[in-house]
């Protein structure tokens, strides 16, 4: 499973990255008005820079002329861009001539299997489910992942899912075990990922009794 990392901000991006484990980053328009500093622009270069794997930089107009004006200077940003649409009409529309060019694109905001299985067909790189916000209006967010992954198994496509508005590492477990080819995760549970209180004790003991060892001994 590729991790990515959900976040616009730098600082979480490099902490991530010196991991040596982080596969890409996606980010949002919501994330992005988060930070201070940079505009989108010269934001997206800084995290090219420091991660190769794909970014995704996602457009804001709602219709297919606008997607792909927005998508011509964010492409020549970096090899690794992949461009985010939103899993509406014109976004799918816009989807297949991105990918009929060679570009990736991350189909964004889906919530039903039927979304991701016209996306597939439309030529996505990624569809992205987003968990957590089903999970919030008391649909299984999971349950969708599952559909999904069904899907694309029936009919050999080749769309990755990029399992999203991932909220706990229980959400990453779970994904993880259903199949998910990525999942994309704040930098709050990439953190919790490597955490264990037993981890922590155990390390604490083995580090006391070798202590107790003479020095000549060890
Ligand atoms: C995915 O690409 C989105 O940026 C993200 O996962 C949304 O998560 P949220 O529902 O926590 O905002």
């Amino acid at each position: 499973m590729k991790i990515f990392i959900d976040t616009g901000n730098l600082e979480e991006i490099k902490k991530a990255a010196n991991l040596g484990v982080l596969d890409g980053v996606t980010t949002n328009p919501s994330l992005i008005a988060r930070e201070k500093g940079a505009d989108f622009h010269t934001r997206l270069r800084e995290i090219c820079r420091i991660v190769k794997g794909p970014v995704s930089a996602e457009v804001v107009s709602t219709d297919m002329a606008g997607m792909l004006q927005e998508a011509e200077p964010l492409v020549k940003i970096a090899e690794n861009i992949t461009i985010k649409l939103p899993t509406i009409p014109e976004g799918v529309k816009a989807c297949r001539q991105l990918a009929a060019r060679g570009v990736k694109v991350n189909m964004t905001l889906c919530f039903q299997p039927l979304q991701a299985l016209i996306v597939a067909k439309a030529g996505a790189t990624y569809v992205s489910p987003f968990l957590g916000r089903l999970d919030d209006i008391g649909q299984d967010g999971m349950e969708l992942i599952r559909q999904i992954r069904t899907i694309y198994n029936n009919y050999g496509f080749k769309t990755q899912i990029l399992a999203a508005s991932i909220r706990s590492p229980l959400h990453l477990v779970a994904a993880a075990m259903i199949g998910a080819d990525v999942a994309t995760v704040p930098f709050e549970v990439i953190e919790k990922m490597l955490k264990h209180p037993l981890t922590d004790s155990g390390l604490k003991k083995f580090l006391e009794d070798w202590a107790k060892i003479p020095a000549e001994k060890k």
